[in-house]
């Protein structure tokens, strides 16, 4: 374990997983259940508005009851206790790393509460449910309102600060994704590139699984916190 100063964690779905929520490509996945095309591309949002925030809304009261797990419990303690900068770039929607108390939180597929107004594009907090009447409490429009998630075929979120990140890392921790969704899953290569080491966290091996340097096999909940034990007790 050598002295790390700049840590890239990024995350997908599995790392949420142990806390009781859905990932998206397992047999009882939301993916399973719902089709993409019909609730995460911009089309079918200016095609069936109602049903995609009848999705969302589902989605959120799931997400809003979710307590965060060990794994991102062990985040905060290696952020608290590992003197680098440590960010975590998060596909999650879910506000997990918040509620442990995660810093440096990047949503690069948006949040789950929040919405975005598209006549004036204000973002807003939003905790109950939103539908095509929603008015924007800053342009005063009805119907304009959007869940503020990154639908297929939109550009990512904090992509410029995401990029200097991954220029800048000597540690790159993927947890928890299946890495088949870009731009994310081609993270590793840019951390690779600046020669950071790189680490996948998953119950099993991915598509992304030649581009890491190690692999730690098993639930997010217990290979992260030892691995973080290792780190600090190392440092
Ligand atoms: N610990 C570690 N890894 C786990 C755990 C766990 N307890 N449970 C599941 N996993 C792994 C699975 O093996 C899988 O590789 O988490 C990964 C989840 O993969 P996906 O369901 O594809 O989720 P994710 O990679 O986050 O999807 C990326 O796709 O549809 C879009 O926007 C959506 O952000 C999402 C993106």
């Amino acid at each position: 374990m050598s002295t790390y100063k700049n840590i890239v964690i990024l995350t997908g779905a599995g790392i949420s997983a142990e806390s009781g929520l859905a990932t998206f490509r397992a047999s009882n996945g939301l993916w399973n259940n719902h089709k993409v095309e019909d609730v995460a591309t911009i089309e079918a949002f200016e095609r069936n508005p109602a049903y995609v925030h009848e999705f969302y809304n589902e989605l959120k009261k799931e997400l809003v009851k979710a307590k965060p797990n060990k794994a991102h419990l062990a985040i905060t303690r290696l952020q608290k206790e590992y003197d680098a900068n440590i960010s975590v770039v998060t596909q999650n929607v879910d506000t997990l790393h918040e509620k442990a108390g995660n810093q440096n939180i990047y949503h690069i597929h948006g949040q789950i509460n929040q919405a975005v107004c598209l006549n004036c594009g204000r973002i807003l907090e939003t905790f109950g449910d939103i539908d095509t009447e929603t008015v924007c409490p800053h342009c005063h429009i009805a119907g304009m309102m959007k869940p503020n998630i990154v639908f297929f075929g939109e550009n990512l979120l904090c992509m410029d600060k995401v990029d200097r990140l991954l220029s800048e890392c000597d540690l790159f921790l993927s947890i928890g994704t299946s890495g088949v969704v870009f731009p994310a899953a081609s993270f590793v290569q840019i951390a690779k590139y600046n020669n950071a080491k790189t680490y996948e966290f998953n119950l099993e091996p991915t598509s992304n699984n030649y581009f890491f340097d190690h692999h730690i096999y098993g639930p997010a909940g217990t290979t992260l916190p030892a691995f973080v034990d290792e780190m600090i007790k190392n440092k």
